[in-house]
């Protein structure tokens, strides 16, 4: 069982989720494996149809990770081959439109090539399941990384807005906006890098399963932009770096910026409720970066900023007066 909410796997029997609070009572009471536990012969969640313990030409080696969309399996097309990343996504019953869409949209998604994007090297449809095959990032995500609680430093926190604005500018500049930035999302290259994944995932989940009908979203509750909440289709590259302002909050706090623990709760929040101030959990993180993070939550897009490049900009502005402030202060 995940939270549904951040996608997490609680401890058994927890009432309530220990990463984002989010409220779990009568949610069913089994856990979902461990990232990266070999594969039992037994798992077949989310692989049903896949017995032989291959993907399309790709062996798989272990389960990564378990989202609310799909699985994450590592595998390997041949000894000599890089071992990759496979989503795994169930298609429902995909007819032709679908599956011209899903080509349609991988195959932009496969042209999306940044330093602070996980590149997609290839994707198909086999047995019912839309596969997209990623490169594998032993890193794994800032979610897992941090625990849930943990927190970063104010100059790695920046360092990851820059690049995830980077990241953004360059997809929004190719007509794709993410719908799902948080910290689950956010992976580490082994240069230390921050990269981010699922790109267009949850478009092409929503299209698999028409998740926009009424009484529906697309997107993680405790990151969602309030323009999301009333229509996911009417997003743009602002709207991720809405959620991106609630990745950082949580990235440098410990937790996500609202409490509730109900989507009806966090709706409510993310639409009426001012974004909270950082300082009062980090007092020692500087106002200049808690403004940063204030104007990326805020309600109107109109108010935030609206590129990724221009928060890059700024933070790296940011960084440039810190560091000559502590030279200073060095003496140097
Ligand atoms: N390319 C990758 N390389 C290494 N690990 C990955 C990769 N992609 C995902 N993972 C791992 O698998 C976990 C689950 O990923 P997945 O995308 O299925 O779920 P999620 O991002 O937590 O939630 P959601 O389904 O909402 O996206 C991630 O938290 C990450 O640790
Ligand atoms: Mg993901």
């Amino acid at each position: 069982m995940l939270c549904w909410n951040c996608a997490t796997t609680p401890e058994r029997n927890e009432a309530v989720c220990s990463c984002c609070g989010a409220d779990l009572a009568g949610e069913q009471d089994t856990c979902a494996e461990a990232p990266g536990q070999v594969l039992a012969s037994d798992d077949t969640e989310g692989l049903a149809g896949f017995e032989d313990g291959s993907l399309g030409a790709y062996r798989i080696l272990s389960k990564l990770g378990q989202g609310a969309m799909g699985t994450i399996w590592l595998a390997q097309a041949d000894s000599r081959s890089p071992q990759v990343a496979i989503k795994v996504l169930r298609a429902g019953g995909a007819n032709e439109e679908a599956l011209r869409r899903f080509e349609r949209e991988a195959n932009a998604l496969a042209q999306l090539v940044h330093p602070n994007v996980v590149p997609v090297h290839d994707f198909f449809f086999e047995q019912g399941f839309f596969c997209i095959v990623m490169e594998y990032l032993k890193g794994g995500s800032f979610q897992q990384f941090l625990g849930g609680t943990g927190t970063l430093s104010a100059r790695r926190a920046m360092s990851v807005g820059m690049q995830v604005g980077r990241g953004l500018a360059v997809a929004a500049a190719a007509g794709v906006v993410h719908r799902d930035i948080k910290p689950g999302n956010l992976l580490l290259g082994s240069h230390g890098e921050v990269r981010i994944a699922d790109f267009g995932i949850a478009k092409l989940s929503s299209s698999r399963t028409q998740l926009t009908h009424q009484g529906e979203f697309i997107g993680t509750p405790c990151y969602m932009p309030p323009e999301q909440w009333s229509d996911c289709r009417s997003v743009d590259q602002r709207s991720d770096l809405y959620a991106l302002g609630c990745s950082l909050f949580h990235l440098l706090c410990g937790r996500p910026p609202f409490p509730g623990r109900t989507p009806l709760e966090l709706m409510e929040e993310h639409l009426l409720v001012p974004a909270p101030d950082l300082r009062v959990l980090r007092p020692e993180i500087s106002g200049d970066l808690a403004g940063v993070v204030r104007r990326l939550m805020a309600k109107d897009p109109e108010q935030r900023f609206q590129t990724g490049d221009a928060l890059a900009d700024e933070l790296a502005r940011l960084r440039n007066n810190d560091s000559r402030r502590f030279r200073l202060a060095a003496g140097c």
